[in-house]
């Protein structure tokens, strides 16, 4: 049975991103709705990695982490880097990328993303770890409106939290 704290949460409906991360030729990424801008200036974005996720087992030692903003038309990315884990598959094997600073995967079909470069991370937050980001090398393009939570939710996360 939901609560009213997950209504609120729920209510606002926020949007999908994917980040990704890779160190010493270590990589993933994984579908992420816990994230949000966090100052104006300097300009910081916070993002939240379950401490479950093989994503946020590699950005323990990362410089870099890339988010990227989901369309709604790309359920498919979601449930790609939502409803599978690194563990068991190369996800970004099934997907065109490039190398960005720190080789940091920036997926080809995501125009819409930024790179954040780590400033602090903190553990005790709770299941999940939070980044603290300066974000740099912002790209943005028309395209359709952010893939929604309500959208999403339906995904099984290859990761309980
Ligand atoms: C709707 C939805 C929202 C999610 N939000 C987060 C999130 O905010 N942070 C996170 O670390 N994982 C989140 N997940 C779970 C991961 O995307 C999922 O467990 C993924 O398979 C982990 O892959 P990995 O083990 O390769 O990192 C979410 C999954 C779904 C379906």
């Amino acid at each position: 049975m939901s609560t009213p704290f997950d209504d609120l949460v729920a209510r606002m409906d926020a949007a999908m991103i994917v980040v990704t991360v890779a160190v010493d030729g270590e990589r993933d990424g994984c579908l992420v709705g816990f994230h949000s801008q966090a100052s104006i200036e300097p300009p910081r974005y916070a993002v939240w990695l379950s401490k479950a996720n093989r994503t946020c087992t590699i950005a323990r030692h990362a410089h870099h982490l890339a988010v990227h903003v989901l369309g709604e038309d790309q359920h498919a990315l979601a449930e790609l880097f939502g409803g599978e884990t690194g563990d068991e598959v190369d996800k970004l094997a099934a997907v065109s990328w490039e190398p960005g600073p720190g080789g940091v995967p920036l997926l080809t079909e995501c125009p819409n993303r930024f790179v954040g470069r780590v400033i602090e991370s903190a553990e005790g937050t709770g299941d999940h770890i939070l980044w603290i980001l300066d974000p740099t090398d912002a790209t943005a393009a028309d395209s359709p409106p952010p893939l929604r939570l309500s959208a999403a939710v339906g995904i099984e996360p290859g990761h309980p939290a």
